[in-house]
């Protein structure tokens, strides 16, 4: 016990009994930490075996289409759609909220999605967007990333593209 300089019981018991209750409250209260999100990455679903697992991953991972050479200073088309073979729900508290498109780590563009917009609730569908971007270096190395309101943040494989002038 700590306190041992207070002759008095009281004020030394009164003293011990405060450092006690912060310890018990520190001990029980659950501070919300500011951690970083965990990224899932796409796997190809041929590996997986489960049916379920398959659907799970395909209908949070964005893929990238777009042309394997892009012309320098010109607008460049990259589509990014978030599931191939399965579809995500756009229920109100289960929707795919948005989509980044990013060159190595460096983020070029995000869209983002309202709950209803690809069929509302108990409808599945894709969310799908196009970036129009311009390239300035000689390569691109394109990354996408789509958000899911009940299952985080899905990141695709990245893709390569030569910048010709
Ligand atoms: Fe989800």
């Amino acid at each position: 016990m700590g306190g041992g300089k207070v002759k008095d019981p009281i004020i030394s018991l009164s003293i011990n009994l405060f450092f006690m209750i912060i310890y018990v409250s520190c001990k029980s209260k659950k501070f919300k930490e500011a951690k970083m999100p965990k990224i899932n990455r796409y796997v190809d679903i041929d590996s997986v075996e489960r049916e379920s697992k398959k659907d799970y991953i395909d209908r949070h991972s964005p893929f990238i289409t777009c042309s394997s050479e892009a012309k320098m200073g010109e607008k460049f088309p990259v589509v990014v759609k978030v599931g191939n073979e399965y579809s995500h729900p756009d229920d109100f508290d289960h929707y795919i909220e948005g989509v980044q498109l990013y060159n190595g780590e460096t983020l070029l563009a995000k869209a983002d999605f309202v709950a209803g917009t690809l069929g509302g609730q108990d409808q599945k569908s894709n969310a799908e967007v196009v970036f129009h971007i311009v390239p300035t270096t000689k390569k691109l190395k394109l990354v996408a990333q789509a958000y899911c309101t009940k299952h985080g943040i899905w990141e695709s494989d990245p893709v390569s593209v030569e910048v010709v002038s």
